[in-house]
């Protein structure tokens, strides 16, 4: 069986499927690993790495695309890769499906079983194939170093001879896995840090790191199946933006990670937050490319409003593409070793992870979220 990585084509993806740690066991298992030349190059990874670890290194992506029987990928293919692939290749990765819908007819077309990683599901046997929280702890940690470094101040409070320096104020808006290590890292650094979330488990979470939780007076829970968040009531929404004015206009420093899977990211800052803080403050929106938390966020962009520095990073993760390539490559690996159910690659249609995450299949979308009524 040969598995394929490409250079990803994506805008903004530096991140590689396949690292030449991961080839050696791809390779010790028996598969073929090809990849497109200098596909790892911007995360760190040289083709002589990867020939060392038993790949080859060809450059012809085409020929690649048609002899694949498996493609793994970090962003969605584009139209025309797709319809390179071989009849009945799998491709795994993280298609945005929510996103990138116009890809799944193509998908359908050219009869390729395609699996989804944003899919799988929150549990604990898939923990090692979580590429959601391997990507997003990176990205929390990534965000705080970003905004440290935008700050035109230091982070701890520091007592010398020529005066004091007041510690800054970091506040974590969301806090999954992604907030979670934004508050650690932040804490590390030496800053007061505080966090909202509205699932009844963050307020806990959020304390145990030395933070303080931001309390919204109602009754309302968040919490929706599978750990995840839920869309507020209109009258929770008011109820938090009237706390959010209080706490926004006393910090230095926003990292927003608040998402709702499948649906557009709620803005929790508004333009007259934003005009209430500090001119130098720094607010970093990693829910930029679902609409982003913060009125004023532009996807891709870093404006300055009022003083206020905004930042819409495009993919954080590939200012980090070396550590990111290395834990993905490897959920991806964890992945496959669960996906064949015996030695001739027979996929395991009976396992959870392996159905909740498939798209595609035998020329038909058969993921229940993304399947019409006029196509079931
Ligand atoms: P996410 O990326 O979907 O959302 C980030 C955070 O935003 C969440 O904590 C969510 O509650 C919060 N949020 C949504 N709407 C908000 C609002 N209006 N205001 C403030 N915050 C808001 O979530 P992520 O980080 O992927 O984690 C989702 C859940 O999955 C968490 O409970 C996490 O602990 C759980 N999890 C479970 C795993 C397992 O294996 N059992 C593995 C990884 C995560």
């Amino acid at each position: 069986m040969i598995i394929v990585a490409l250079k990803e084509s994506m805008a903004n993806e530096k991140r590689v499927a396949i690292t030449p740690e991961i080839t050696k066991k791809y390779v010790e298992l028996g598969y073929q690993i090809a990849l497109e030349s200098d596909a790892g190059k911007d995360a760190g990874y040289v083709n002589s790495a990867y020939e060392k670890c038993g790949a080859s290194i060809e450059k012809d992506r085409q020929a690649l695309l048609e002899k694949a029987d498996i493609v793994l990928c970090a962003a969605p293919l584009d139209q025309k890769d797709i319809k390179s692939l071989k009849k009945d290749a799998l491709l795994i990765g993280l298609l945005k499906p929510h996103q990138n819908s116009d890809a799944l007819p193509l998908l359908e077309k050219s009869k390729t079983t395609s699996f989804s990683l944003e899919l799988l599901p929150r549990i604990t046997r898939a923990q090692t194939m979580d590429v959601l929280s391997s990507q997003s702890n990176l990205a929390g940690y990534k965000a705080v170093v970003d905004a440290a470094s935008e700050f035109g101040r230091a982070f701890p409070l520091m007592m010398t001879a020529a005066g004091t320096i007041a510690a800054a104020r970091v506040l974590i808006l969301g806090a999954g896995v992604a907030g979670l290590q934004a508050i650690a890292t932040a804490k590390r650094l030496g800053a007061i840090v505080s966090a909202f979330d509205v699932r009844t488990a963050a307020k806990e979470q959020v304390q145990s790191l030395g933070a303080t939780f931001i309390e919204v007076e109602t009754q309302e829970s968040g919490d929706a199946v599978g750990g995840y968040a839920k869309e507020m009531s209109e009258t929770y929404k008011q109820a938090q933006a009237d706390k959010l004015a209080e706490v926004v206009k006393n910090q230095d420093i926003i990292i927003t990670t608040a998402q709702i899977p499948g649906k557009p990211a709620p803005v929790l800052i508004t333009a007259a937050m934003v005009k209430s803080m500090k001119p130098g403050s720094v607010i970093i929106d990693l829910a930029a490319e679902s609409g982003g938390n913060c009125a004023d966020t532009v996807w891709g962009k870093t404006l300055v409003k009022n003083g206020v520095i905004v930042i819409g990073p495009a993919n954080i993760l590939s200012r980090i593409a070396g550590d990111a390539s290395q834990l993905y490559s490897r959920n991806l690996f964890n992945f496959i070793k669960n996906l064949f159910a015996d030695d001739a690659h027979t996929i395991n249609w009976q396992d959870e992870i392996v159905t909740s995450t498939a798209l595609t299949h035998g020329g038909k979308i058969i993921h229940p979220h993304f399947t019409t009524p006029e196509k079931a």
